[in-house]
C-alpha cells in the first residue's frame, strides 16, 4: 500500500495509482543509448500527468530532449483539446514513458481515444505508478520525470515555412509547448 495514498472515485473513471516502482532504477540521462529522435519520433512515448487520485496519459511523437537555461530538459507539444492538457496545466510535474518500440498497439489506442471517453489503463493493461511526484507507466523501459519550467503557445506568425500551418493546423489548434526539467531518469531493471 502506498503511504498517504487516497483512492477517490472521480468521474468519469476512477484512475487508481496503486503500484510502487520496484522494477526501476535511477539512471543518468547522459547514459541513454538510444537516439532521442528514435525514442520519441519512431517509438513514441506516453506523456502522463496527474496524481494518485486522477491522472491521464496520451501518446506523443513530437518533442525533444536537450538543454535549456542550464538544465537538462524535455520539450513536449500538446494541443489544447487533449484531456491530458488539463492535467498538464494543473500539475507541477509530468512524465514521459518510453517503450523502445514495444506496446505500439496500446500506444496507438492512447493516441486515438481520449481519456474522456475510455479508461486507458483498463483498455490497454498499462499500469500507472506514482513516482512520488508524478504518475508514470510501469511497463515502460525508460521514464523521465519532468518538472514544468515554462510553457509557450505556438504562434503561427513565427512560421517561416508557410506550409506548416495548412499541413499541421487546419483547425488552428496550435500546440502548447511545455519545457520540463528532467529531474529523474528511471530505467527498467534488467529482467524486470
Ligand atoms: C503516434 C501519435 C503521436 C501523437 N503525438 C501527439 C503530440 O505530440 N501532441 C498532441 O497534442 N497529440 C498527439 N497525438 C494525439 C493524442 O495522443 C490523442 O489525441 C489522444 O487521444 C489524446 O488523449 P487525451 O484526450 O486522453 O489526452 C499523437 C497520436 C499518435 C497516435
Amino acid at each position: 500500500m502506498l503511504r498517504g495514498l487516497r483512492f477517490a472515485a472521480s468521474p468519469p473513471f476512477p484512475r487508481k495509482v496503486g503500484r510502487l516502482f520496484m522494477s526501476f532504477q535511477e539512471s543518468n540521462i547522459r547514459e541513454l543509448k538510444e537516439s532521442a529522435v528514435k525514442l520519441i519520433s519512431d517509438d513514441w512515448a506516453l506523456v502522463t500527468a496527474g496524481n494518485q487520485e486522477q491522472w491521464n496519459t496520451m501518446t506523443v511523437s513530437w518533442g525533444g530532449l536537450g538543454e535549456l537555461w542550464g538544465k537538462d530538459v524535455a520539450f513536449i507539444f500538446i494541443r489544447p483539446q487533449r484531456y491530458t492538457y488539463e492535467f498538464l496545466e494543473r500539475e507541477e510535474y509530468f512524465t514521459m514513458s518510453f517503450f523502445g518500440g514495444g506496446y505500439k498497439k496500446e500506444l496507438a489506442l492512447c493516441g486515438a481515444k481520449s481519456g474522456r471517453e475510455i479508461d486507458k489503463a483498463k483498455q490497454t493493461g498499462l499500469t500507472p505508478f506514482f513516482t512520488g511526484r508524478a504518475v508514470a507507466i510501469e511497463q515502460a523501459k525508460l521514464v523521465l520525470v519532468c518538472r514544468k519550467l515554462a510553457y509557450q503557445d505556438i504562434d503561427p506568425a513565427g512560421f517561416l515555412d508557410r506550409t506548416i500551418d495548412a499541413a499541421c493546423y487546419p483547425a488552428k489548434d496550435y500546440h502548447r509547448m511545455y519545457v520540463g526539467a528532467i529531474e529523474s531518469v528511471l530505467l527498467q531493471k534488467e529482467g524486470a
